[in-house]
């Protein structure tokens, strides 16, 4: 059977072509996901072919995502845009692995991609099937690394880049890139909830190829995260993989991915998924937790602001991945992620706010019980370090305070010092 796009929902499922511009199901508006076809080849062949692909030099051999193209639901003929994204590195990090109550605790460091964050994995995958069905305009609502790798894979392609994000909200960093890339870049005075409304219909009234993570381009992309983090762990699967959650697009990628390799044969048993989120900015933990229906949260707070969403748009996929996965929810205050963070720098690794909620939440879990000491624990770092300086900056200094202004405080702060141009002054600061 080719690949299709189908209707997430059970009681629905209906199928569409993959080439239907479409966002959600026509039938009952439920989410819509790629079915790809079985691979003709065996899993051990795969394993064999995605390992000397690492050894060419084409540049779909070389990204971590094209790599494993079967597995995406992208025919022979697709000509996709690629920046060498993936290739990410496994990092053991045995301090921070202390502090999160583990023997031993490995990080999947997304941060290494060409504009700094797991959104790479998908964009390649959702510019490319932009390119395929002749858009010439994308668009997306962000808090910041979606627009910034929105921006540069459009660029790449050619296409036009549209941007919208909640002004005064996202860091610098992003916004700076998404600048740098080329793309015209609307500030809108809303939350991100509130913008992805918007620009659902824009980009239904105006022809706009949306690149959201509702779109399942985007999802098949970031299924390659764990595709090569299964590759680069010889195939043998941890007992958990933790991220944290935002929209929640990043979790049904996981899940998908993971469930297709043990349907293909590629692993025996799939790894419990842990996902975490900000107190300020956490329906999905309140409905793991206090089950019920389904309710956002209508003003979001996080100085994580990569996950400062309160009405996450693949919970459904989601949540249907925890259960899966026999996965949990977690969620972490301002102090713990700022803390987690200045632990995974001192470790030598950095990322940014929204990453380190994934140390945080394993030191949660692991004190709870929920995690043991020697499970063997894979911790997804979504974003690099540089994304968001003035946090660190302020962090370091103490001068960081949460969204309702109390003060966090600098535990492992580092703080820069002043010193006159003298040698002896030095010396003797040095030594003392
Ligand atoms: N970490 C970082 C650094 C992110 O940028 C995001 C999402 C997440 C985690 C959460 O991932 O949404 O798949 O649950 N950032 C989006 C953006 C929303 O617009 O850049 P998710």
């Amino acid at each position: 059977m080719p690949a299709e796009l189908l209707c997430f929902e059970p009681s629905c499922r209906a199928r569409y072509n993959i080439d239907a511009v479409l966002y959600s199901c026509p039938k009952c508006g439920g989410l819509l996901e790629a079915r790809v076809e079985t691979p003709a080849e065996s899993a051990d062949a795969l394993r064999t072919i995605w390992r000397q692909r690492r050894t060419c030099n084409t540049p779909l051999d070389q990204s971590g995502v094209w790599r494993y193209r079967e597995l995406l639901p992208f025919g022979p003929n697709t000509r996709p845009t690629t920046l060498r994204e993936g290739n990410t590195p496994l990092l053991d990090a045995p301090r921070a692995a202390e502090y999160g109550g583990l023997e031993r605790l490995t990080f999947k460091h997304q941060g290494f991609n060409p504009t700094g964050s797991f959104k790479d994995n998908g964009m390649t995958c959702g510019v490319t099937q932009a390119v395929r069905l002749g858009m010439k305009r994308v668009a997306c609502v962000s808090t910041g690394n979606t627009s910034a790798s929105m921006a540069a894979y459009a660029s790449a392609a050619g296409l036009d880049p549209i941007i919208f994000i909640p002004h005064g909200n996202i860091s610098y960093g992003k916004l700076a890139q998404a600048l740098e890339y080329g793309a015209r870049t609307l500030q809108v005075e809303a939350n991100f909830d509130q913008i992805l409304a918007l620009v659902r219909t824009l980009a239904e009234r105006l022809g706009i190829y949306l690149l959201n993570s509702i779109n399942p381009f985007r999802i098949e992309g970031q299924k390659a995260i764990i595709f090569e983090m299964l590759d680069q762990l010889d195939w043998n699967p941890p007992d958990w993989i933790v991220l944290p959650g935002g929209n929640l697009g990043n979790t049904s990628a996981f899940g998908k991915a993971l469930r297709e390799l043990l349907e293909f044969g590629f692993i025996p048993r799939i790894p419990r998924l842990a996902v975490i989120q900000a107190e300020g900015a956490a329906p999905f933990y309140r409905l793991f937790s206090h089950g019920g229906e389904y309710s956002s949260v209508a003003a979001p707070e996080t100085l994580a602001t990569a996950i400062r969403i309160g009405d996450p748009v693949s919970w459904p996929k989601a949540m249907a991945e925890i259960r899966a996965s026999n996965g949990v929810v977690e969620r972490v205050s301002e102090q713990e992620i700022a803390d987690a963070k200045a632990q995974i720098g001192r470790a030598g690794i950095g990322c940014e706010p929204a990453s380190a909620a994934t140390l945080a939440g394993i030191r949660k879990l692991t004190a709870a019980g929920a995690i043991t000491r020697e499970e063997r624990v894979v911790a997804v770092l979504t974003g690099n370090v540089l994304k968001d300086p003035d946090y660190i900056y302020r962090y370091h200094t103490g001068q960081l305070k949460t969204p309702s202004g109390a003060p966090i405080h600098s535990t492992f702060g580092n703080q820069p010092v002043v010193a006159p141009n003298d040698p002896d002054h030095i010396a003797a600061m040095l030594e003392s």
